[in-house]
């Protein structure tokens, strides 16, 4: 589905994120598996990433996340109307992990559901918060996404486990008085979706009990720089915008050839590419955010500027989302 934004102007207006305080180096890694620094480097950009504490959750990486955000967008909790969180380790199964933020966070008018969708969940909340507040549904959604996806790895599986970590981000979506998300392009290859598995983990038997994360790297590698660069196409031809429009650039954050490759393709400038995967690795949903994150922090992300945004992960699912940035805060007036 692509669509470009056409009913009331909706924006990112708070953003925060979080991950645990434990750095896992690949010099550490090397005594777990049989790997090195040398080699995680050179094939995945990756230096270090965080693993969570044997007590952290999914909803306690999302709580601190969830609270920055508000604040900086000047939001009481209690004003949420949808909550929806992008993951696909959630606490459990049910309670739907975002039940159990928006209790944390005090929002009890709000809607709260998980969604899943592989590493590309953000993107898709992103266009799920947007549509429910452009229809008038919501005046206020908080959009979270994050993964302790060092739960379900193998830790005996060198090809898997040196490429993930944990984390979680989080944005406030309101309507503002100009700019905001300009459109969106999201889309699922179910027929893929053997090429990276949780097997066991829901309602089809496997014969093997391993439920851990099984990938087909190569495969994975094939499909995630053809759509990182196909989507962020179609999204942009979408809104009528130009690869040279683009003033910032995030993509998932899984691998920097993946990331080094679609910004060749695209055409896009070392200097616009926000990566931030040499310190979290791939953190699945919260990957996005997180680099937002980084990018605000650094003083990137000014209002006026164009942000492109592509995921790509378990589906197999790509989606990406065109926004034309706002202040913090800077909500429409009514
Ligand atoms: N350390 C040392 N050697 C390793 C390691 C490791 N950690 N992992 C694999 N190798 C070995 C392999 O066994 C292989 O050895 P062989 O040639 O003797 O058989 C060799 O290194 C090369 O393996 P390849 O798989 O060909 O390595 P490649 O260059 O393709 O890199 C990688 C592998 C990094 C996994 C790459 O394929 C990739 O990034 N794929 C995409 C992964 C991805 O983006 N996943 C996220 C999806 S998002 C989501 O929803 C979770």
């Amino acid at each position: 589905m692509r669509a470009r934004a056409s009913g009331p102007a909706v924006s990112i207006t708070g953003l925060g994120c979080h991950v645990p305080e434990r750095v896992l180096t690949n010099d550490e890694l090397a005594t777990i598996v049989d790997t090195s620094d040398e080699w995680i480097s050179a094939r995945t950009g990756i230096r270090e990433r965080r693993i969570a504490a044997e007590h952290e959750a999914m909803s306690d990486l999302a709580l601190p996340a969830a609270r920055a955000a508000l604040e900086q967008a000047g939001v009481r909790a209690a004003d949420v109307d949808v909550v929806i969180v992008a993951t696909v380790t959630p606490d459990m199964a049910f309670p739907a992990t975002a039940a159990l933020l928006a209790d944390e966070l005090g929002s009890s008018d709000a809607a709260a559901y998980d969604l899943s969708a592989g590493c590309t969940g953000f993107m898709y909340a992103l266009a799920q918060g947007y549509g429910v507040l452009a229809a008038g549904l919501a005046r206020c959604a908080l959009v979270v996404g994050g993964d302790v996806l060092s739960r379900i790895l193998d830790w005996t599986d060198r090809s898997t486990l040196v490429l993930f970590g944990d984390g979680a981000g989080a944005v406030v979506l309101e309507r503002v008085a100009r700019g905001g998300f300009l459109g969106f392009e999201l889309g699922a290859d179910g027929g893929g979706g053997k090429e990276l598995l949780l097997p066991g983990s829901g309602s089809r038997v496997f014969e093997n009990g391993n439920r851990h994360l099984v990938m087909n790297g190569r495969e994975v590698f094939k499909f995630a720089t053809r759509v990182m660069v196909s989507s962020a196409e179609a999204v942009l031809e979408e809104c009528g915008r130009e690869v040279a429009d683009v003033d910032v650039y995030v993509p998932h954050q899984a691998n920097v050839r993946i990331i080094d490759h679609a910004a060749r393709k695209l055409g896009i400038e070392r200097e616009k590419v926000v990566v931030n995967v040499d310190r979290y690795g791939n953190t699945s949903s919260g990957s996005i955010p997180l680099a937002l994150a980084d990018a605000a922090r650094d003083g990137r992300l000014e209002p006026g500027k164009l942000v492109l945004m592509t995921g790509m992960g378990a589906g197999l699912t790509w989606g990406s989302a065109l926004i034309e940035w706002t202040a913090p805060g800077e909500r429409a007036a009514g």
